[in-house]
């Protein structure tokens, strides 16, 4: 089956003017209509329920929050999580503002800074002036005593990271650039140009219909005693992408997080890049489908710019069969569970991730229904040089939990 109709939904840029949820565009995260559009697919109705595994951004958790079903998130990362959980607070415009008076660009410069993670590129990326400042922001943010505001100001704080130096998100890493940083003034006005924007929002909402929250966990080992109606969710792809680079300023400045803890973090994330690594889950019981074997093989044959990628694909298969394997036992018998995935090509080797993740599903006791081929995606300028333009597909994976 086909849905191109809904393929432009799978960004979350289409919720730039979207009331809280452009509070944060998550990298690779998808938007509010799509998640609509599956929540109307699976028929789930107000006072059911929803879970997501890798929630990012929390775009499932504030879709379904909002059409009055309840919902649950994890991410590896504290990040997100932040994100999500913020997303979905609902203070007074009165109380944003009385704690807003007490931020200003004098204020801020006379606060006790926050204590100094040990983090590499932030030599690199500030320079001494602008990391001072930072940190007497963050400090600052750190004297609001309401955990709601907090969480509102931290965001906002946090988001102005991604002008204030020389580091940029790009693709699925951070990487350092000719940029100046910021002055002072312009990383202040950003801020409160957030700010207003969550205050716009503030002032027009109305409760959220259901209830969701975000908590930190892996998505090999979720334990809930919940048991969900249906499952919506999108792991990272086995893109190389890595979450932790990518969202480095954020977890360091947000959550005081040192290069240490983040390289650990980053061995942690599932195996969707080529730096993470096999962690201690037991998989008895996954075979390695025979699809996936063909596309090793053509791969092993291929000069790889990084020797790392054959075991990272492999491992992202044993990572999905474990999420696949537990999300099982959080999902009521009949539940379903929609991923949305995307296709890999390495080397002009095609690797054809919703395919395999049938097999995967049916080796974790769970059914696939139906593949939806969401959008075509054109492969990297270098593969293109090199193999042309060959698309890579997005779909969406329905599983089933059988009723027996
Ligand atoms: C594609 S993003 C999800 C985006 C989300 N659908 C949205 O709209 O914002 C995948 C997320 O999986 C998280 N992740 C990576 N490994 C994980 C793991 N083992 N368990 C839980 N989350 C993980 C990443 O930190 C990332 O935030």
């Amino acid at each position: 089956m086909n849905r191109k109709d809904w393929g432009k939904f799978i960004s979350p840029s289409v919720d730039k003017q979207t009331p809280f949820y452009r509070w944060y565009l998550y990298k690779h995260g998808y938007s509010k209509r799509l998640v609509e559009q599956i929540i109307a697919k699976f028929k789930l109705k107000a006072g059911q329920s929803v879970l997501d595994p890798f929630c990012g951004g929390g775009t499932t958790l504030l879709a379904a929050a909002e059409n009055g079903l309840n919902a649950v998130g994890f991410d590896i990362m504290s990040f997100p999580v932040l994100v999500s959980n913020t997303k979905m607070l609902r203070p007074s415009v009165s109380n944003v503002e009385k704690y807003e008076k007490k931020f200003t660009l004098e204020k801020i410069r006379v606060t006790k800074p926050y204590s100094l993670p040990d983090i590499k590129i932030f030599e690199k990326a500030f320079n001494k002036k602008t990391l001072n400042f930072l940190l007497k922001f963050r400090g600052k943010i750190d004297d609001i005593k309401k955990p709601a505001l907090k969480n509102i100001f931290l965001l906002c704080y946090l988001k102005t990271l991604e002008k204030a130096g020389r580091a940029r998100k790009s693709g699925g890493f951070l990487r350092l650039t000719k940029a100046r940083n910021a002055s002072q003034k312009k990383i202040f006005t950003q801020f409160t140009k957030f700010l207003d924007e969550v205050k716009t929002d503030l002032k027009a909402a109305s409760k959220l219909k259901g209830k969701a929250q975000a908590k930190v966990g892996d998505s090999r080992k979720i334990s809930s005693k919940q048991k969900f109606d249906a499952v919506i969710s999108s792991p990272p792809y086995p893109n190389r992408h890595d979450y932790t680079r990518v969202y480095l300023l954020e977890e360091a400045l947000g959550f005081n997080k040192n290069d240490k803890e983040i390289k650990w973090l980053r061995y942690k994330t599932l195996r969707s890049h080529v730096e993470a690594k096999k962690q201690k889950f037991d998989a008895t019981g996954y075979v390695r489908p025979a699809k996936l074997t063909r596309a090793i093989k053509k791969l092993e044959k291929k000069d790889l710019n990084n020797p790392k990628i054959v075991e990272m694909i492999d491992g992202f298969f044993e990572d999905m069969y474990l999420t696949l394997k537990n999300v099982k036992g959080c999902v009521k018998a009949g539940g379903k569970v929609g991923f949305v995935i995307s296709n890999a090509r390495y080397a002009g080797v095609p690797v054809l991730t919703d395919e395999i993740l049938r097999d995967v599903g049916k080796q974790a006791g769970l059914a696939t229904k139906e593949i939806i081929l969401l959008r075509n995606r054109g492969n990297s300028s270098q593969q293109m040089k090199e193999y042309n333009r060959l698309p890579a597909r997005e779909s969406l994976v329905i599983f089933e939990k059988s009723l027996g």
